[in-house]
């Protein structure tokens, strides 16, 4: 089927509308029916692009889900359904409209610089950015505090739906000191709105669910949890959206005439970039996890190691990773998958163990091009394109085939797609 990109806007236009329930919108409908966070960051770039007003408003209800101490839950149950799992009654946060108890990705300091520097309406932008810079920066000032708490400069994930990359070969290891025993039964949803083979195992939800029922047990206190879980990760593409974030939201706030909180994102970015450095893996041409219970690298190239180019990483570094992301696409037809296709735990259906998501190959892109690596950027955003042309709005492809897998009619692939054909034109 081809497509020119007006028609292939206008139908990623029609994703993002019809997902639209007016003050946020759902990630697709049936498999997630509410509010994730970083879904919804990288959902306003989308809406930006046919109505500013309604993209600010995304990332503004998000933030009115804050907590008190900072952290931004990663899912906003707004209303009642029974077709997903772990529902609020699961998380019992206590929150008085209910919200998951862990945090997500923080791109909304990236999100909201980008929305306020390429506004149209730049009195609009003002206003409207004028209101989340200091809720984002507390939620960074909360993430050092929480999750960083001998101030190594690197936040620790823990439980992996933080990570948005939920079943990566990246916890597997981690993931066997996490008990299975006492677990309340359950039953879920996800496996009937997607193929089960597409999705995580059984063992793996007994433990994200261990690791829910044991921190709901702590009161979700933010200031016990750090140290109570066996599960402590520090990933270092969450940790690069943190600092990409951090550094955006310094440039938003100097703009903006709110120095401090500038001074204080820009120290952030700074000390979390020298961070980095104990993160990188010369044997596999990118970075790894660090498993802070343990002290030890994870062996396990994934796409989080990848990520960090979009953060100002040096750019030595970028490079290489650069050359490691040209080598994957001699192996399979689509980039960039999740996991490195020569691992023999690669599995090219399964979530996040393989498969190609677009919102990675956004970010990917954008950090390659910043430093000049045109070429591996535009081979990026050509497979992204390819993939939409052949297969639709789906949540993930296998990067052999290009087979959609997982939720179909998605929202942020169908934000990405209009930001990859906006940068184009
Ligand atoms: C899910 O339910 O699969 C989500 O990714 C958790 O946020």
């Amino acid at each position: 089927m081809t497509m020119t990109p007006a028609e292939l806007r206008d139908r990623a236009f029609e994703v993002l509308r019809e997902n639209d329930r007016g003050t946020y919108t759902v990630p697709t409908k049936g498999l997630y029916p509410f509010q994730w966070n970083w879904d919804s960051c990288l959902t306003a770039l989308g809406q930006r692009h046919f109505d500013e007003a309604r993209a600010w408003t995304e990332i503004e209800t998000l933030f009115q889900h804050q907590w008190p101490d900072g952290m931004v839950p990663h899912i906003v149950f707004h209303a009642h359904s029974d077709g997903y799992f772990p529902g609020p009654d699961v998380w019992n946060t206590g929150r008085p409209i209910p919200t998951s108890g862990i945090t997500q990705p923080p791109v909304a300091g990236f999100a909201v610089r980008r929305l306020f520097d390429q506004a149209k309406d730049k009195a609009l932008a003002a206003e409207r950015a004028g209101r989340l810079v200091a809720r984002i920066d507390a939620w960074h000032r909360w993430f050092y505090e929480a999750r960083d708490p001998h101030g190594e400069g690197l936040v620790a994930l823990l439980h992996p739906w933080e990570s948005g990359r939920d079943n990566s070969i990246d916890w597997d290891e981690a993931f066997e000191r996490v008990p299975t025993e006492g677990v309340q039964p359950y039953t879920r949803r996800d496996t009937q709105h997607a193929d089960p083979a597409h999705r995580p195992t059984k063992a793996q939800y007994d433990r994200y669910i261990w690791l829910v029922e044991r921190f709901r047990g702590l009161g979700w206190d933010n200031g016990k949890l750090h140290d109570a879980s066996p599960f402590q990760v520090v990933d270092p593409g969450f940790n690069a959206i943190l600092l990409r974030s951090a550094a955006d939201l310094a440039a938003l706030a100097d703009a903006l005439g709110e120095t401090a909180i500038a001074a204080a994102n820009r120290a952030r970015a700074e000390k979390g970039i020298a961070a980095m450095e104990r993160l990188w893996s010369d044997a596999h041409g990118q970075y790894l996890c660090l498993d802070r219970t343990t002290g030890t690298l994870v062996q396990s190239p994934s796409i989080g190691g990848i990520l960090p180019v979009f953060a100002a990483v040096p750019k030595a570094r970028a490079h290489e990773i650069a050359r490691s992301i040209e080598r994957q696409g001699e192996r399979t037809k689509y980039i960039v998958a999740s996991h490195d296709p020569t691992d023999p735990r690669f599995e090219p259906k399964r979530y996040w163990r393989g498969p190609v998501w677009l919102v990675m190959n956004y970010m990917i892109s954008d950090g390659l091009r910043a430093i000049g690596e045109t070429g591996v950027a535009n081979h990026i955003v050509r497979s992204s394109l390819e993939l939409i042309t052949q297969s639709g709005f789906a949540e993930y492809y296998d990067p052999l085939t290009g087979e959609p897998c997982g939720g179909g009619r998605f929202t942020w692939t169908a934000a990405m797609v209009v930001e990859f054909l906006s940068a184009q034109h």
